[in-house]
């Protein structure tokens, strides 16, 4: 083995991408987590630090994620390794960013780089995808998925997984605010409808049908007239404040389109320019200042890498 200690950064997420809940997420280049691993001769995976989560993630190697999907690396390729893992929280929890997504993502790729990659970008996916269902009880991939592949991904399938990495404008912002309110992903999907009329399914597929093909020839308009989810926004939105209002900020000052960002409370704009998303930014920011309600302002073009890994020795 090469290197036997290495700093891991795992990018945030935007899921679901207005209409393709549960199928389609990319990534930002900002905020996400780092992790810096060492290998040991202990037999034993360790969580030996957690800085940035105000003592809020389980130390129990079991139950927190990133030491979590170490295991399931560990005994899916049945290596007997001694692991020391410290995880720098640098994103907020709850905020619909994908925070889970980029801890377990970075100990991943941290712990297959440190073992050679026996694995692929691709067969870690699974793995990922576990430390989804321990952090909500779900085990969907439309934030692990771009978090660990970058750029912008489609989950055609589930069963079996078939994952596919699409192209998109290059010219593309995101303009993402996080209002200070937490929502737990495992609430936002408790309050969901379970069947859905034939109405708003046809006008959702034809929306996601709409985006992908948007994205796929470069047709920014296209792109803006599909963002719009009939099925799982209206039920959320009531949990962000002054949804509708920061809508309609958004598309006055010529965003392409405007949702929810995973399970919220963030919310996302994508903007044909890099100006558009930061004069947007600051006007929603602005919104909800009057009201008294802080947030954190996030600008970013799609992020096409992924994880960044250095290698320490
Ligand atoms: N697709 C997921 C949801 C993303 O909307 O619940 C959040 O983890």
């Amino acid at each position: 083995m090469e290197s036997k200690s290495i700093s891991v950064f795992a990018p945030a997420s935007v899921a679901n991408v207005g209409c393709g809940y549960d199928i389609l997420g990319f990534a930002l280049h900002e905020p996400g987590d780092k992790v810096i691993m060492h290998l040991n001769d202990t037999g034993k995976v360790t969580l030996d630090h957690i800085e940035g989560d105000e003592g809020r993630l389980p130390r129990d190697p079991d139950q927190n994620i990133v030491s979590a999907v170490v295991n399931y690396y560990l005994e899916k390729t049945g290596i007997h390794q001694g692991v020391s893992i410290e995880l720098y929280k640098q994103m907020p929890f709850g905020s619909g960013l994908g925070s889970s997504s980029a801890s377990a993502v970075a100990g991943l790729v941290a712990i297959n780089e440190l073992t050679d990659t026996p694995l692929t970008r691709e067969e870690l996916l699974p793995l990922a995808m576990e430390g989804e269902r321990l952090a909500c009880g779900n085990a969907h991939a439309d934030n692990v998925a771009p978090a660990l592949l970058g750029g912008l991904v489609l989950i055609r399938s589930y069963d079996p997984l078939d994952v596919i990495r699409l192209p998109y404008p290059e010219n593309l912002h995101a303009a993402i605010l996080y209002p200070h309110v937490e929502i737990p992903t495992l609430e936002a999907r408790k309050i969901l409808k379970t069947n859905i009329p034939m109405t708003d399914a046809i006008k959702q597929w034809g929306n996601v049908a709409g985006l992908v093909a948007g994205f796929c020839t470069h047709n920014t308009e296209l792109i803006g007239r599909s963002l719009e989810d009939f099925i799982i926004e209206p039920v959320r939105a009531m949990l962000i404040p002054h949804f509708y209002e920061m809508r309609k900020i958004a598309t006055d000052h010529n965003a392409l389109g405007f949702g929810i960002s995973g399970s919220g409370p963030s919310v996302f704009t994508l903007c044909k320019d890099k100006k558009t998303a930061g004069k947007i930014l600051s006007l929603l920011q602005e919104r909800l200042s009057k009201d008294g309600i802080d947030s954190t302002p996030y600008l970013s073009a799609i992020n096409k890498t992924g994880p960044i890994v250095k290698r320490m020795q």
